[in-house]
């Protein structure tokens, strides 16, 4: 059924399409028992895109994705694609689509699972409980700022640079996504840079204070030297609620936060960008964190649950279907409960295959 949810789907490479599969069947169940339809298109990306297109995103794909506004990504890459010339990597796919959407918000959950707590690399009583949001800036910061590059300064030395560059209004939108989030969550934002020895973090604290004062002062705001929140979200990570950080600072925290809950193959993202004046609604771009993982790939064993949950925040970000979003999340959650496990989450009493979790998920929604 045609619906004004449109959707591109553009499952990539490797693994990609096998957890891409699962989420379909999610759809299809919407659709039938809750009449909540989507108008999904389907395209490639990635090698797969190369192999056809000779690009990893054809012209044609990336228009349909700014005309969809909201994307869901498997994963993109693999050995076979690895030698191809830097401007044809699947990679850069992804990248285009990221800057194209201007996707400046990327919202990184780390939630534990009661059923997985075991997996967690601290003690139980530390994760248990667990749900933060980490939100990166992603296309501002050093890894985008001018100069950059090698040179050599003489006497067989060279001098690498590169150059962090914030301006006021890049630090105040993506502020402004975290303090939307927060008052959707627990109402705490912490924001985190490196003001003692940082001119861009001086800038960052001002900026999101002032924006706080002005629009946003019944959410909670906190400072934090981003080396000290490292520390943090490996001694007491509950004490966040939503975490605001730049391009850099973002990349490590997400990825140490990510491990405190266990499996990559429970991962998912979100990348917002800019919000249509008419309708409020932002470009949106939703992918598993993990990427083709070729060792597994075309053996069927591939968890989904990433990539269905970055569905769910699809559902709960995009299209304005939290109790949905809240439905396929306590699922997973009681699904994991039950001991049904893929390989990547270790011996449950049950263990099954990429479409064994999506049954054992559609049976619960059921
Ligand atoms: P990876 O995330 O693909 O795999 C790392 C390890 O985790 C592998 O052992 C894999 O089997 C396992 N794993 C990942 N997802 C899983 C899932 N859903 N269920 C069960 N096990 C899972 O990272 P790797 O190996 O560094 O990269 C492989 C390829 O993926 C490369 O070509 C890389 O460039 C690409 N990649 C793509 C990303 C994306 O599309 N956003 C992100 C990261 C890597
Ligand atoms: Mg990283």
């Amino acid at each position: 059924m045609a619906s004004n949810r449109t959707m591109l789907m553009l499952p990539g490479d490797g693994i990609g399409p096998e957890v891409m599969g699962e989420v379909r069947r999610v759809i299809d169940w919407m659709d039938k028992r809750r009449h909540v339809s989507f108008d999904v298109k389907e395209d490639l990306v990635g090698g797969s895109a190369f192999d056809k297109h000779g690009t990893p995103l054809a012209d044609k794909t990336m228009q349909d994705a700014l005309d969809c506004g909201v994307v869901l990504l498997g994963a993109v890459g693999g050995p076979k694609w690895d030698n191809l010339p830097f401007d044809k990597k699947p990679e850069r796919g992804l990248l285009r689509l990221r800057k194209e959407m201007q996707l400046f918000a990327n919202l990184r959950p780390a939630k534990c699972f009661d059923a997985l707590v075991e997996a967690s690399s601290l003690k139980p009583e530390i994760v248990r409980g667990l749900d933060i949001m980490i939100v990166r800036e992603l296309t501002g910061g050093v890894y985008f700022g001018e100069p950059r590059g090698i040179s050599d300064i003489g006497n067989g030395e060279r001098r690498g640079v590169n150059t962090q560059v914030y301006t006021t209004s890049e630090i105040r939108r993506v502020a402004a996504v975290a303090f939307e989030l927060a008052q959707k969550r627990g109402n705490k934002v912490t924001s985190l840079e490196k003001a003692n020895v940082m001119e861009s973090g001086v800038l960052w604290r001002e900026e999101v204070t002032k924006l706080h004062q002005e629009k946003y002062k019944d959410v909670q705001l906190e400072h934090m030297y981003a080396d000290n929140g490292a520390m943090q979200l490996v001694r007491a990570p509950k004490q966040f609620d939503v975490m605001v950080t730049d391009n850099l600072f973002g990349d490590i925290l997400s990825d140490a936060a990510a491990m405190l809950t266990g499996s990559l193959g429970m991962l998912p993202s979100a990348s917002l960008g800019a919000a249509d004046p008419a309708t409020g609604r932002r470009m949106a771009l939703f992918e598993p964190v993990h990427g083709s993982a070729p060792d597994i790939s075309g053996k069927g064993i591939a968890n989904p649950l990433a990539t269905i949950q970055s569905f769910s925040m699809a559902l709960r970000y995009a299209y304005d279907l939290g109790a949905d979003a809240d439905l396929i999340d306590q699922a997973a959650e009681n699904v994991l409960k039950s001991g049904v496990r893929t390989a990547d989450l270790g011996g449950g009493s049950a263990k099954v295959g990429t479409t064994g979790m999506g049954d054992a998920l559609l049976k619960e929604l059921d």
